[in-house]
């Protein structure tokens, strides 16, 4: 039987900045030695050859893997394997540490499932992240998310090269590199998704791939708000300078179709929605990427998984790997469990012999 309902009862009395704040002193006094990992690893793990997978030359023992934002200074890797999940992506790392936003930045809304969060690329920068990777080794593959330094000053050509400073400093400790794309670099807003901007930054980062003579896949998260006109006019100016991969949501400044009151939403402001929300675009865009690429380039699918049956029904439209944070929060840790187990029912009851074999059947 799951404790996360009462240990959820006593983390929603808190603030959620303070309530993941807890989760992760927990989690950094859980991993400082070996036994819990070593007591909690066969408890969430759920392992079955189905759920195995090479994806961009990497092994994925699951398709299941923590989203960026999460472990943004890459302090609990140890721990997230340990609790299940097949790959970890941190950050997003920026070039220039950052304390983000002033508080409160980070809001529940429970009647949705879902989360705003204005956190503002908070985060101790490359040199921290660095060094708390070398601290704890990986065994499953850890992905780096680099965005813009969250600096007003730093704006149009500046934005690239921050951006490929951030890069050039972490791709050697990244099994895969994603560029969070949907900061905006520059002063009236726009983001580097704009396809000018994105087909700079990216010529810029391949330039740099290239010298710096890496393999180490390169992959572009999109923002859930892109219109599919604009999703795919941006994959083109990706796949023109070779990107190897997508990772598909990010948080949405809408909010259309929410039980929470307008009253609160006011309340609470801006921010990016995260959560069950999402899960009408991201499987609307996985498609749409999926449609373009048929499978030349992986896809990462996430936004609002929450169960086996949704994290399935990404991988049926296109996704070749699956993360999630806000089902973390709402579900606890167990979620990753059940989803691995969910999912090699699934592929059971659907006569498949792999994740692979799923992998846009819907489509
Ligand atoms: C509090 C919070 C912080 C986040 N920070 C980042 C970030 O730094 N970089 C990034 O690429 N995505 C960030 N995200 C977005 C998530 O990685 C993910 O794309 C989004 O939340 C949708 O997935 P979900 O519905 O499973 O939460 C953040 C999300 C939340 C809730």
């Amino acid at each position: 039987m799951s404790i996360y309902p009462l240990a959820r009862n006593i983390l929603f009395k808190l603030e959620p900045e303070q309530a993941h704040n807890l989760a992760f002193s927990a989690a950094r006094i859980a991993q400082s030695t070996r036994i819990p990992l070593a007591v909690l690893r066969p408890i969430f793990r759920s392992h079955s050859q189905c759920l195995e997978s090479n994806v961009f030359g990497l092994h994925f023992k699951t398709p299941i893997g923590l989203a960026a934002g999460f472990d943004k200074n890459a302090e609990i890797v140890p721990l997230m394997e340990a609790l299940g999940f097949g790959f970890v992506e941190v950050g997003s790392v920026t070039n220039l540490p950052s304390k983000g936003n002033p508080q409160p930045r980070m809001f529940r809304l429970p009647d949705d499932e879902a989360l705003i969060n204005r956190m503002g690329l908070n985060n101790h920068g490359p040199d921290t992240l660095l060094e708390n990777l070398r601290r704890h080794e990986s065994s499953v593959p850890l992905g780096i998310n680099i965005a813009k330094s969250h600096h007003p000053d730093i704006m149009e050509d500046k934005a690239t090269e921050d951006m490929l400073s951030c890069y050039a400093q972490v791709v050697g400790a990244a099994d895969y590199t994603v560029l969070n794309v949907s900061c905006p670099n520059t002063k009236d807003g726009k983001t580097f998704e704009e396809p000018e901007s994105l087909g700079a930054l990216l010529k810029a980062v391949v330039r740099k791939k290239n010298e710096l003579d890496t393999r180490t896949p390169l992959l572009v998260k999109f923002s859930s708000d892109l219109s599919l006109g604009a999703l795919e006019q941006a994959i083109a100016v990706c796949e023109e300078q070779g990107v190897d991969g997508y990772v598909m949501v990010n948080t949405s400044t809408s909010r259309a179709n929410l039980q929470t009151s307008v009253g609160r939403l006011e309340e609470i402001g801006a921010g990016g929605l995260s959560g069950k929300p999402l899960q009408t675009k991201s499987l609307e865009k996985v498609k749409k990427a999926y449609s373009i690429l048929k499978g030349s380039k992986p896809i990462i699918g996430l936004g609002g998984v929450d169960s086996p049956e949704f994290a399935y029904l990404l991988i049926k439209s296109g996704a070749s790997l699956v993360q999630m944070y806000s089902g973390l929060v709402y579900k606890g840790p167990g979620l990753v469990k059940e989803i691995n187990s969910g999912l090699i029912k699934l592929l059971q009851r659907d006569g498949l012999s792999s994740v692979n074999e799923a992998v846009g059947v819907e489509t």
